[in-house]
């Protein structure tokens, strides 16, 4: 087992009690961080603003925290309240002309569709592809038996995706955008492809990152998204609403800010004078009071994370869904996430033949085992702090059902 498993364990509490495979919905937090919010609330409840240099440690930490994990630069980042924010700084920003259009696919999460789904009364339409191959994906036990087989249904759905979105995108078609990893399928773009293609084309990515940012290995610099947004809530073990918004440096200029308010100003501190001269970097995009309470809680994690490093984490995370996939195989499932090796993630998504999926997720959480249902099955999304025995549980309980 990979050796970070045990000092990352160490850092969850949450581990005393349950066997936690639901970090695609809302994440427990680190030791760190819960005592980073209880310090929040005694010095709010003791000092109040005497206390307020401390907090802003916090905050600020955040866009570098972020910049880290993806290889960027800290100017590129923002904080926003969450994904659906971070999309809609880009989709009511962006300088549209009427008859433009965005393309994105049917199995995204409603925060990468309605942000596109509003522009239609400024004239610009969102067109969704099929993704048939993922959202009814159900693995054979010829898959099951030989990973070459996944990895070349893998690459033919890569290719579909590819194909699709060359022949979607026309002359009009401004920006691509689709989330990194699926939140009910756990497919993983290919994010290379995906801009090669898209840049090629003269069209703008944008990716909806929150089920893979912090996870996944990226570097900005050489798989040139052009948005990435991802809310702390899930796989970066924050509290809910503190995010950050990635934008290429090229792109300051470009999108307008929209929700504007002190902070997007150059001179934020200066309360007396109004210049609506933006902030430099992307903190144009940010407008008033900050989350603070939110950026004290979610530092320590993005701190953490760092300390363990992507790579290790992402290894662990796979390491821990293969054993799931196989112990779940092997009491019959049917594994519905396709788990290509150049495509799978940390969601895996399967159903039980014969069990009602809701029951059996009332059975799992009575056995301290937290899972949720989505689509057309269970969903799992184990961290990497999770071990071989917190699958194990899950095994037994879906067995005594
Ligand atoms: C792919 C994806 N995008 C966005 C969200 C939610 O985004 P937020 O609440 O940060 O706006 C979710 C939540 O499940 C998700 O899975």
């Amino acid at each position: 087992m990979t050796t970070i498993v045990q000092s990352f364990r160490s850092q969850m509490p949450v581990t005393a009690r349950w066997a936690y495979l639901n970090h695609a919905s809302v994440a427990p937090i680190p030791k760190p961080s819960a005592a980073a919010i209880r310090r929040f609330a005694d010095t709010a409840e003791s000092g109040g603003t005497v206390c307020w240099p401390e907090w802003n440690v916090a905050y600020e930490g955040i866009r570098g925290g972020a910049a880290t994990l993806i290889g960027a630069d800290v100017e590129e980042l923002a904080r926003v309240r969450s994904t659906s924010e971070g999309l809609s700084v880009i989709a009511n920003g962006f300088p549209w002309q009427a008859g433009d259009n965005v393309i994105s696919f049917e199995d995204e999460f409603p925060s990468n569709a309605y942000p596109w789904m509003n522009l239609a009364s400024r004239g610009v339409e969102l067109r969704l592809l099929p993704m048939p191959e993922l959202l009814g994906y159900t693995e054979s036990a010829e898959d099951a038996l030989d990973a070459m087989r996944l990895v070349h249904k893998a690459t033919a759905v890569e290719e579909a995706i590819l194909r699709r979105l060359d022949a979607a995108i026309d002359s009009k078609t401004r920006i691509v955008t689709l989330s990194w990893v699926g939140f009910r399928t756990g497919f993983r773009q290919n994010l290379d492809r995906v801009a090669e293609l898209v840049h090629r084309r003269g069209v703008l990515l944008c990716v909806d990152g929150i089920q893979a940012m912090g996870v996944q290995p990226i570097h900005v610099r050489e798989t040139p998204v052009d948005f990435l947004v991802a809310d702390g809530h899930k796989w970066m073990l924050g509290p809910e609403g503190s995010g950050v918004l990635f934008l290429r440096r090229e792109h300051f200029e470009r999108i307008r800010p929209t929700t504007v308010g002190w902070a997007s100003v150059e001179h934020c501190r200066d309360f007396d004078h109004f210049d609506l001269t933006w902030q430099p970097d992307a903190r144009r995009f940010e407008h008033g009071s900050p989350n603070m309470l939110g950026a004290n809680g979610w530092y320590p994690s993005l701190q953490l994370l760092a300390e363990l490093g992507v790579e290790n984490i992402h290894r662990a995370i796979l390491e821990v869904t293969d054993y799931a996939v196989e112990r779940l195989r092997s009491i019959g499932a049917v594994i519905r996430t396709l788990r290509g090796e150049t495509c799978r993630s940390g969601i895996v998504l399967f159903s039980m033949p014969g069990k009602d999926s809701a029951t059996l997720a009332a059975v799992c959480e009575r056995a301290g085992v937290v899972l949720i249902c989505r689509g057309s099955g269970l969903r799992i999304s184990p961290h990497a702090y999770n071990n071989r025995e917190d699958i194990d549980r899950m095994i037994d309980a879906i067995q005594n059902a």
